[in-house]
C-alpha cells in the first residue's frame, strides 16, 4: 500500500518507514528537520535497499500537504509529526500546541481534501496522568495528563474521536506509545536529538560514550523500589511493527480507537544505567538530582489488546535495547567525529 509518514524522518518514524519497505509498501516521508537529519533517508535506503520518497514541509502548511498527500497516492497516513518532550512542553507551551494540535488539525483538513480516510495517529502513555492503577488497560481513565506535551496528545485523541464521529468512513488508530528507546541493529538510525537530549537513553549514551559528563537522575524519592521513575521502554523496531500490523485493522475498520504499544513492564532509571554500562561496557556516571517538573512516579501498560486486534506483541528485552542504543550512539559519534 502507499503509506504516507508525516514525521516520517524523525525516530520513531524513520524506523517504521524500514519496516514497511521491507514489507514491500512504497512509503513517501514528509517532515520539516526540526529533528532529523537530511541524510535520514540516505540511509533508509542503505539498510533496505530501496529509497522512499521524502518531501520537506511543515505539519501546519495545510496546502503543500494536500499536494503532496494527492502525489503520493496516499492510502493510509502515519501522523508521527509532533514536539515530544516532556521537561521542555513545560517551558515552551504555545510551541507545542501549535505544532502538535495546529498542525493535526491542518492534517486532517488535508486529508479530508485529498480523499484519506485513514490515520494511524502516534499516541502516547502520557494520556494517562499519574495512574490510579497499573498496569493501564485502554479503558483507564485519561485527562489528568501532567504535562502540555501529554495535554497536546489527549486532545489530539480526543479531536480525532470528534472528526471519526462526523465522518463515519473515517478510520482513526491511536497508538498509545509507552517509552520508545534502542536503534536499529544496523547502527545506522536511532534516537538522534539535536542538542542535548531530553529524553533518558540517548542522554545515557552520550554519557556512556564521554560526550556528556554525567547523568542527572531526576528524583529518586518516588514510591518505587529503588526511588528512582519507572517507565515501560519498548525497542523501537517493535514500535515500528506494531505499525505495520496496525495497517491491515486500519483499512477494514472504520471508527476510532485506542491501543497501547509497550512491553507491560517497568523498569527504573538505575536499572535502565545498569543494563546500559552491561551492554555498552561503559560507565555511565551519575548524581541524584531534584524531580523534573511534569514528571509521573510509575507507567507501564497491559498489551494484550494489540496482540488481540494486531496479532503483535514486543520481542526485544532491555539488553537488547540497550546494545542496539549503544551501538547507534558509537557509529554515530564516530562519523560525527570524520565530519568535523
Ligand atoms: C524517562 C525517565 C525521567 C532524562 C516522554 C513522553 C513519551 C515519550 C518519551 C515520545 C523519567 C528520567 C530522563 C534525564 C532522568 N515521548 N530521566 N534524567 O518523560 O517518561 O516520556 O518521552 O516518544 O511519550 O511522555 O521519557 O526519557 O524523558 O524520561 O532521570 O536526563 O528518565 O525522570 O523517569 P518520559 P524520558
Amino acid at each position: 500500500m502507499r503509506i504516507f509518514l508525516t514525521g516520517g524522518m524523525g525516530f520513531i518514524g524513520s524506523h517504521t518507514a524500514v519496516v514497511l519497505l521491507e514489507a514491500g509498501h512504497d512509503v513517501t516521508l514528509y517532515d520539516n528537520l526540526s529533528n532529523a537529519d537530511a541524510d535520514v533517508v540516505d540511509r533508509i535506503e542503505v539498510i533496505t535497499g530501496k529509497r522512499p520518497t521524502f518531501i520537506e514541509g511543515d505539519i501546519r502548511d495545510g496546502v503543500l500537504l494536500e499536494k503532496a498527500l494527492k502525489e503520493s497516492g496516499a492510502e493510509v497516513v502515519i501522523h508521527f509529526a509532533g514536539l515530544k518532550a516532556v521537561g521542555e512542553s513545560v517551558e515552551k507551551p504555545l510551541e507545542y500546541y501549535d505544532n502538535n494540535i495546529v498542525g493535526t488539525v491542518r492534517l486532517m483538513q488535508a486529508m479530508r481534501n485529498a480523499g484519506v480516510s485513514r490515520l494511524i495517529f502516534s499516541s502516547s502513555s502520557t494520556v494517562y496522568g499519574t495512574p490510579e492503577k497499573l498496569p493501564l488497560t485502554e479503558d483507564c481513565p485519561t485527562g489528568e495528563a501532567t504535562n502540555p506535551y501529554g495535554r497536546t496528545k489527549l486532545h489530539i485523541e480526543q479531536i480525532l474521536a470528534d472528526c471519526a464521529k462526523a465522518d463515519p468512513s473515517l478510520s482513526v488508530v491511536c497508538l498509545r506509545y509507552f517509552n520508545p528507546i534502542g536503534a536499529h541493529p544496523s547502527g545506522l538510525i536511532g534516537e538522534d536529538p539535536n542538542g542535548i537530549p531530553n529524553n533518558l537513553l540517548p542522554y545515557v549514551a552520550r554519557v556512556a560514550n564521554g560526550r556528556l559528563p554525567e547523568l542527572a537522575v531526576f528524583g529518586s524519592d518516588y514510591d518505587t523500589p529503588d526511588g528512582t521513575g519507572v517507565r515501560d521502554y519498548i525497542h523501537v523496531m517493535d514500535l515500528a511493527e506494531g505499525h505495520a500490523k496496525a495497517i491491515p485493522y486500519a483499512v477494514a475498520h472504520t471508527g476510532w480507537i485506542a491501543v497501547n504499544l509497550g512491553c507491560g513492564r517497568g523498569y527504573s532509571v538505575l536499572e535502565v544505567i545498569r543494563a546500559f554500562e552491561k551492554a555498552s561496557g561503559r560507565r555511565v556516571p551519575y548524581r541524584l538530582a531534584e524531580r523534573r517538573p511534569g514528571d509521573i512516579a510509575a507507567n507501564w501498560c497491559d498489551p494484550t489488546l494489540a496482540k488481540e486486534l494486531f496479532g503483535w506483541e514486543a520481542k526485544y528485552d532491555i539488553d537488547a535495547m540497550c546494545r542496539d542504543s549503544w551501538r547507534f550512539e558509537s557509529m554515530r559519534a564516530a562519523q560525527k567525529q570524520r565530519a568535523d
